[in-house]
């Protein structure tokens, strides 16, 4: 177990993606009475940006950079020293498997090795067909229940290989039908 470098500069300059909606926008100027300055609203349009585009295109970061007034560097330094944001795409389903050390102690190496060989792709990648993105975390806040893995809201527990792909095609594993804040969702239109 160790904190892990992802190589997460590959994005292709020339697509800068889709940029922010005007309701997306919005949403995030609501979060600058809250806060003690627009940069320290980074955060908040990061989540919402990536709720309503699936990820953080490069347009986005500077339209994010524009509204907060800071340097598009600042917006991205943010985004690729979370995890949690992605830069490219994401698939339908986001797979996180825990790396830390309570899961890893009951036998979360080989879940790992399992998802990787199912799915064919490493860390923080996304399947060909957009079905699945993948990404470990360092805890999922179930060390007593490892190995642990969270699809989209869905957390599941004591995960052996062989449960690998029945989860991975659990047609339950979408948001959880709870209650739930939608302090961060993208705004509904
Ligand atoms: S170490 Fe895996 S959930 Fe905490």
């Amino acid at each position: 177990m160790s904190w892990q470098t992802i190589d997460r500069n590959k994005v292709d300059q020339g697509d800068l993606g889709p940029g922010l909606s005007d309701d997306v926008k919005a949403k995030i100027r609501t979060f600058f009475p809250r806060y003690p300055s627009k940069r320290a609203v980074m955060l908040p349009a990061l989540h919402i940006t990536q709720e309503a585009l699936g990820y953080v295109s490069l347009r986005a970061m500077r339209e994010i950079a524009d509204l907060l007034e800071v340097p598009p560097a600042a917006v991205m330094d943010v985004v690729t020293f979370y995890t949690h944001f992605w830069t490219h795409p994401k698939g339908k389903k986001t797979i996180v498997l825990c790396r830390g050390i309570s899961c890893e102690l009951m036998g979360g190496k080989a879940v790992r090795a399992q998802i990787e060989k199912t799915l064919g792709v490493a860390d923080h990648a996304t399947t060909a067909d957009g079905r699945y993105s993948y990404m470990t975390e360092e805890c999922l806040a179930g060390c007593d229940w490892g190995p642990c893995m969270l699809i989209n809201e869905k957390m599941h527990k004591c995960v052996k290989p062989g449960d690998v792909e029945r989860i991975l095609n659990d047609p339950g594993n979408d948001k959880l039908d709870i209650p739930r804040s939608d302090l961060f969702d993208a705004p509904h239109k």
